[in-house]
């Protein structure tokens, strides 16, 4: 614990000391110059109105999220960052290698074909759900379901599946679900994030998603900014601390932790807790926004899931 306050403690005492307005202004004009959301990119459509061009507005993002880590870790090949702290961790890189090697969550991968194959009750199967029968289209999520105004994870639409045919849906986080999760995963290994930015709602979302990112919460007042880029590649305590960049694109992940594979969104809910905040609801707005938002920041990288984890 003393090591992560010491980690922190200068972001904090930035904020302790922030009293008088000439430093709050200074504090304002750097959370500016770091968010550079704001300079906003506007299509000519000829029409006189300009309109946000919002699926840019998400790239340039993306292109300097990805170079912060880039830039500071050039010995890295850039697609290897989807194995997230083993990109950077080269003593615990052999570990997890050796691990792969009879990896922990193939009876998951397993189990979840079996799931997936058993007809419903009234003779549909998941398959009739998904485009590709299901097959290697993992890399399509999340995506920003326009009709239902939402963001739509994996395990949300093997949910509306479920209940489509009239199932009892899933309890998200561990079990069938993330089994299921991990087999429609293992099909899409090695395809790249197909993602889009369809409207002005999904941009929201998207930003929704950012917000949570940068936003400090818990009795340690810390962000999900805070570790995973001001203390990128530094020690808390046994761990060493990995990018976000590359996030989203291993899950579900079979941690030792929890003896079983789980989902992104019980992983989130771990790093909330660790800053002493109260987490949301799996599958929640917030956690799908969150998703959506660190996904589109990794949408250059390929899904390798199911992984293993410490
Ligand atoms: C106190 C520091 C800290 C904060 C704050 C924090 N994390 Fe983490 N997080 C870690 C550490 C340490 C790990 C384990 C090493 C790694 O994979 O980076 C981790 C792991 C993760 C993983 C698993 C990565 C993988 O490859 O399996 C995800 C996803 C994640 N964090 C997301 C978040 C999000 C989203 C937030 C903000 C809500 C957040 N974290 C806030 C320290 C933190």
């Amino acid at each position: 614990m003393k090591k992560l306050i010491s980690v922190l403690g200068i972001v904090g005492l930035m904020f302790l000391v922030g009293c008088d307005s000439s430093d709050k202004n200074e504090a304002k004009a750097e959370a500016e110059k770091s968010d550079k959301v704001l300079d906003v990119k506007v299509i000519d459509d000829g029409s006189g109105h300009e309109l946000i061009d919002f699926q840019q507005q998400v790239l340039d993002d993306a292109k300097r999220f990805k170079e912060f880590y880039t830039s500071r870790r050039p010995d890295v090949d850039p697609a290897d960052f989807n194995n997230g702290v083993y990109a950077i961790d080269s003593a615990g890189r052999e570990q997890w290698e050796e691990i792969e090697e009879f990896p922990p969550y193939e009876f998951a991968v397993d189990e979840g074909k079996q799931l997936f194959e058993i007809p419903f009750p009234n003779g549909q199967k998941y398959s009739d759900c998904f485009k590709n029968g299901g097959i290697g289209i993992r890399q399509n999520f999340p995506y920003y379901e326009v009709k239902s105004n939402r963001v739509v994870t994996l395990e949300l639409a093997i949910n509306d599946c479920r209940v489509l045919n009239h199932q009892q849906p899933y309890e998200y986080g561990q079990g069938d679900i993330e089994k299921i999760a991990a087999y429609m995963s293992f099909t899409s290994r090695g395809k790249k994030f197909n993602l889009s930015v369809p409207n002005e709602a999904a941009y929201n979302a998207y930003l929704a998603g950012k917000k949570f990112f940068y936003s400090r919460r818990g009795q340690l007042n810390m962000s999900c900014e805070n570790c995973h880029m001001g203390a990128f590649g530094k020690m808390l305590r046994a761990d060493m601390v990995g990018p976000a960049y590359g996030h989203t694109t291993s899950s579900p992940i079979y941690r030792a932790a929890w003896e079983s594979i789980g989902s992104l969104h019980k992983r989130y809910v771990e790093c909330n807790k660790n800053v002493r905040a109260k987490p949301f609801a799996l599958q929640s707005e917030e956690y799908r926004n969150l998703e959506y938002f660190e996904s589109l920041m990794s949408a250059d990288l390929t899904i390798n899931g199911p992984s293993s984890r410490k």
